[in-house]
């Protein structure tokens, strides 16, 4: 049965466009796929912790030399890992901030990105046949052709980051309030139909 993690990353829990349409995505995919199960990750309301030196030396040493705490810092990541590998699809939801991610996507980032776990010593990627949709939430004008379309950090960070990991197949759908006037409840009108599909 296939597995769907849903990230999301809005610390609003009402109101928020990426957070809807994300929803969106996980309704129509659960319409399309019989059986199949959806985990959810909610990085803004649980923000995963900063990369710190505990971290370092868990990621970089064997596990049995290990400290308890060594050990309790890795496993943070590890289980986030573990996630990651469990889904065949993964939809992620975030909102723009100053032109790039916010803070606490970047620190989910830093958790999964593992060498010798989700990217090879030789730089090969190791999460493969895995499909991702990003929807990302932005309030200005990205679209192609806009004269701030290149102040869009986001979309080629985000698909570069999962290419490094090993996910090519990567969708970014732009959900842009400055074009469409959508807010949170606007949001699955506006964006809904390459949601759905992406999804289907
Ligand atoms: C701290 C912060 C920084 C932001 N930076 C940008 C930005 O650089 N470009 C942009 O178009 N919108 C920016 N926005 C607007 C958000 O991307 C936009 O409101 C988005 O809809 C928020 O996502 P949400 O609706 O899922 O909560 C920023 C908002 C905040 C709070």
């Amino acid at each position: 049965m296939p597995t769907l993690l849903a990230i999301q990353v809005s610390p609003r829990p009402e109101g928020s466009i990426s957070r809807t349409l994300t929803s969106l995505f996980v309704d129509q995919w659960q319409a399309t796929h019989a059986g199949g199960a959806v985990v959810v990750r909610d990085l803004g309301a649980a923000p995963p912790p900063f990369v710190d030196v505990s971290w370092m030396i868990g990621a970089y040493s064997p596990a049995e030399t290990h400290s308890p705490e060594v050990a309790a810092t890795i496993k943070v990541s590890n289980d986030l890992v573990a996630e990651l590998q469990a889904a065949d699809h993964i939809v992620l939801g975030t909102p723009m901030f100053n032109f790039g991610i916010p803070a606490v996507l970047k620190a989910w980032i830093d958790q999964i990105v593992r060498v010798g776990v989700t990217v090879s010593a030789d730089n090969v990627g190791l999460l493969t046949d895995k499909k991702a949709t990003i929807i990302l939430a932005t309030g200005g004008n990205f679209a192609p052709g806009s004269p701030i379309e290149g102040y869009n950090l986001a979309s080629g960070y985000l698909r570069q980051l999962f290419g490094w990991i090993g996910i090519t197949d990567v969708e970014i759908i732009l959900a842009d309030r400055a074009t469409a006037g959508a807010n949170g409840e606007t949001a699955a009108e506006a964006f809904g139909a390459p949601v759905r599909a992406a999804a289907a």
